[in-house]
């Protein structure tokens, strides 16, 4: 019997000392008081934060798929993250430890002195003119500006939009036309295993076609030599030396629907969509997930390791923890540089209690062995968490015995930039399958259908689809109502539509697959088809091309692309590298294809769309399966 199958049967309990004095200490229980009354257990949530005004309903469905959470309500989701904390015993408590790649540089913040970072932000922001509603595209490393310009922001009702600062030029601009951005913060340059990449010149070459960026406020972080354009850029710590930026700043009262950010991401077709998602319920729902899955408590220290450039930043990096009042530490550097003892490291030093980061990196760290985390004291850990991709029962294993020496629990956290908050999951007193999320949050169910929306067996792979509203689920996509409804709420109306397959077995434990559309997982980062190929296209060469992910077992998924050339140019391994880079600089490096195939002709069907699952077969040398519709 393989490790992976004796494995995937393998079932962990929870001890049933820590599970008793959890803040669900009996996670069935909870699912069918909740499933009972979903409402009234998101209204007993709502009512543990502050408002400037209670709700007059909890949920509006009458206009479905276009819900609202909390109506008539008026709040602001930085009055809970900060100004609530203020007046309690949470005020001298650590907001946000941050480290350095360089491992030496540390600062600190406590709830009071974040309140004071954000408030200089937010001061330099409303005298450049940011005020409720405008957008703002953030696009900055690991440090903790990140987290003072997003609270910023939200603190005035401004609408940001963090791009994660591995993107190039090309998707910058996009993005930032798209949202019709009027301010930019970024850093001079970030560091990259000892190297300075310079964000800056990113930035300008990016803003050369953005009519609507007004000013660019830039964070001295690198140090090196940068261009700065006299009337439109900024250096921050010569805006926070003026009298702007001083005093205080009222929190701006918000209506619970109002728009707090917008965050692109991959979709299945064309440019990236934008992601809508708003005060109230985005906080009651980050926060209900955050404390009752990983069971945070007042003395925990809690390190997700994910940027704040993706969805996993944004709810459990930043909001969060803050609303739970939590310690969040953030580490501006990777896992491996300049050894790869560095996360363990910081565990040890830190004392991390709580430890939440993305199966592609357990299974990097795997490869190195176990003498490197076996040089550190991991014993402060109590939780570990998983998210952004399948986690392969050896990785969960590994992670489990040699992170964890079998004492901590692993919350399996399935979810979406979509969900806002976890959707499948489990909380410490929930038995553990190995590969499995669990089963849906408290007041959520799930199904898996077939094409035409019937159940399948238990066992069966199927679409999944989530049947209830949840408090921080997206809005919309930010004006584009009819790809809303058309991408998520189509194929089975009045079901949320995940892109993804999966299967429940007897238990009701969900297993993810993969995705079921042209979204590719590398690394856990959340690429389209359409992307990599437009950037492929642009290289004068390419007439044509494809891209598919296929297994890797690192990062999950890596890009194979198939080009065909134009004519007058010859396939060579010269090329071949050419292009790969061509994606890396125009799109990102974390798109730049593993593979690149030269081909005479793409497999399309009549109409003329490439056929990438009869790529991926080939390439996988599996069978092709229907091709009726194969124009060959
Ligand atoms: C995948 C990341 C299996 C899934 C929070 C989903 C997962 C997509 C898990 C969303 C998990 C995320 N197990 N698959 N625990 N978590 N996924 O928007 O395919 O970057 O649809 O959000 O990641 O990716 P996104």
């Amino acid at each position: 019997m393989s490790e992976s199958s004796r494995l995937s049967g393998e079932v962990f309990y929870p001890d049933p000392v820590a599970a008793a004095a959890a803040h669900v200490p009996d996670h069935e229980a909870l699912r069918a008081a909740a499933a009972a009354d979903p409402l009234g257990f998101w209204a007993a949530r709502a009512a543990e934060l502050e408002w400037y005004k209670p709700w007059d309903k909890v949920l509006d469905d009458s206009n479905a798929p276009f819900f609202k959470w909390f109506t008539g309500a008026s709040t602001n989701i930085v009055h809970n993250c900060i100004d609530r904390h203020l007046s309690g015993p949470y005020r001298n408590k650590l907001a946000l430890i941050w480290v350095g790649e360089n491992g030496t540089d540390h600062q600190t913040f406590s709830y009071f002195s974040l309140n004071r970072e954000v408030t200089k932000m937010a001061n330099v922001l409303k005298a450049m003119g940011v005020g409720k509603g405008d957008r703002v595209t953030i696009y900055l490393p690991r440090i903790p500006e990140v987290v003072f310009a997003m609270l910023a922001c939200a603190k005035l009702g401004a609408i940001h939009s963090v791009i994660f600062a591995g993107f190039s030029a090309d998707a910058l601009q996009d993005r930032i036309g798209d949202s019709e951005s009027k301010l930019v913060i970024t850093a001079d340059g970030s560091w990259v295993n000892g190297s300075v990449f310079k964000l800056k010149d990113i930035v300008d070459e990016a803003l050369r076609f953005s009519p609507t960026v007004e000013n660019v406020i830039v964070v001295r972080r690198t140090g090196h030599e940068v261009a700065m354009d006299p009337l439109r850029d900024h250096w921050y710590h010569d805006l926070t030396a003026l009298p702007i930026a001083k005093g205080p700043c009222a929190t701006e009262p918000m209506d619970a629907e109002d728009t707090l950010f917008i965050l692109y991401t991959s979709g299945s077709t064309g440019k990236p969509k934008a992601i809508l998602h708003t005060h109230g319920g985005y906080m009651v729902g980050t926060y209900t997930t955050l404390k009752y899955t990983f069971d945070i408590r007042d003395e925990d220290r809690w390190w997700c390791t994910a940027d704040p450039g993706w969805i996993t930043g944004h709810s459990y990096l930043v909001y969060g923890p803050l609303l739970t009042g939590a310690t969040t530490f953030m580490f501006e550097g990777g896992p491996t540089y300049p050894y790869p003892n560095r996360w363990w490291q910081l565990i040890e030093y830190y004392g991390i209690n709580i430890f939440y980061t993305a199966p592609t990196a357990i299974r990097s760290l795997m490869r190195f062995g176990e003498a490197w985390p076996n040089r550190h004291d991991l014993s402060s850990l109590r939780l570990l968490g998983s998210v952004g991709e399948p986690i392969n029962p050896e990785a969960w294993q590994w992670f489990h015995r040699v992170i964890g020496k079998g004492q901590c629990p692993i919350m399996d956290t399935w979810w979406q930039t979509e969900t806002g908050m976890f959707q499948i999951c489990p909380t410490p007193s929930l038995p553990l399958k190995p590969g499995s999320g669990g089963k849906p949050f408290f007041g959520q169910e799930a199904e898996i259908l077939d094409e035409a929306g019937q159940p399948v067996a238990d066992g069966e792979e199927g679409f999944l689809v989530l049947k209830n509203p949840w408090p921080a689920m997206l809005r919309t996509l930010y004006r584009d109502d009819e790809r809303y409804v058309k991408t998520y709420w189509s194929k089975y109306p009045g079901k949320y539509l995940a892109g993804d397959s999966a299967r429940r077995d007897k238990d009701g434990y969900f297993w993810i697959i993969g995705r079921t559309d042209d979204v590719i997982k590398v690394s856990g980062h959340r690429l389209g088809t359409a992307e990599v190929e437009s950037a492929l296209v642009s290289h004068p060469a390419v007439a044509e091309a494809a891209a598919i992910g296929l297994p890797h077992e690192v990062k999950g998924n890596a890009i194979h692309a198939f080009v065909v050339l134009r004519l007058g140019h010859e396939p060579s391994p010269a090329l071949a590298e050419e292009l790969r880079k061509h994606v890396s600089i125009h799109l990102s490096p974390i798109a730049k294809p593993d593979w690149i195939d030269f081909t005479e002709k793409l497999p399309k069907t009549r109409s003329g769309k490439i056929m990438r699952r009869v790529l991926k077969a080939r390439a996988l040398g599996q069978d092709e399966g229907d091709t009726t519709t194969l124009d060959e």
